[in-house]
């Protein structure tokens, strides 16, 4: 039998992001965002897929990232847009045309926290959404995605 194709995954990091290491630990864990990269790589491999990451503090450059990844087609996209999570329908218009199915992480519990953190404009777009799981739950969305786009396959 041949080899599975290896599949591109995408990890985009929105504002702050970049702090990691320096944000509040209880909410965000110690993980720099190298570290964070490194380790989501990792488990991707696993799970067959090669991940390019892209972080920016500005939300026109991750606009712009997206319609790349739009024009050039990816396999998986795995987003955690930061503080742009709560508020930018530019980011949800630039998402709603990805093809590929995307994941939706946040190391902290949005949920449990300040009222206007509770609210995800991309919410509905994500066919998977782990919060509160810190680092863990990237391996979650890489593996829900991997499962996903397997079932997808055998179809
Ligand atoms: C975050 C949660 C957001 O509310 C916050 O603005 C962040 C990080 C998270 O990963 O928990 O910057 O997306």
């Amino acid at each position: 039998m041949a080899a599975a194709a290896v599949k591109t995954l995408w990890l985009l990091h929105g504002v702050n992001l970049d702090m990691l290491g320096r944000r509040d630990p209880a909410h965000y864990g110690v993980l720099t965002l190298p570290d964070l990269e490194a380790y989501v790589c990792a488990c991707a491999a696993a799970r067959g897929f090669a991940v390019r990451c892209y972080h920016t503090n500005h939300e026109g450059a991750l606009v712009e990232k997206i319609h790349e990844i739009v024009r050039d087609g990816a396999d998986a996209v795995i987003v955690n847009p930061g503080a742009w999570t709560h508020y930018s329908y530019a980011l949800r218009d630039a998402l709603e045309m990805v093809e590929a199915p995307l994941a939706e992480v946040h190391l902290s519990a949005i949920e449990g926290r300040e009222e206007w953190r509770r609210h995800s404009v991309i919410a509905d777009l994500a066919a998977v959404r782990v919060s509160g799981r810190g680092p863990e739950g990237y391996a979650e969305a890489v593996a829900a995605l991997a499962d996903l786009i397997a079932r997808e396959d055998r179809r």
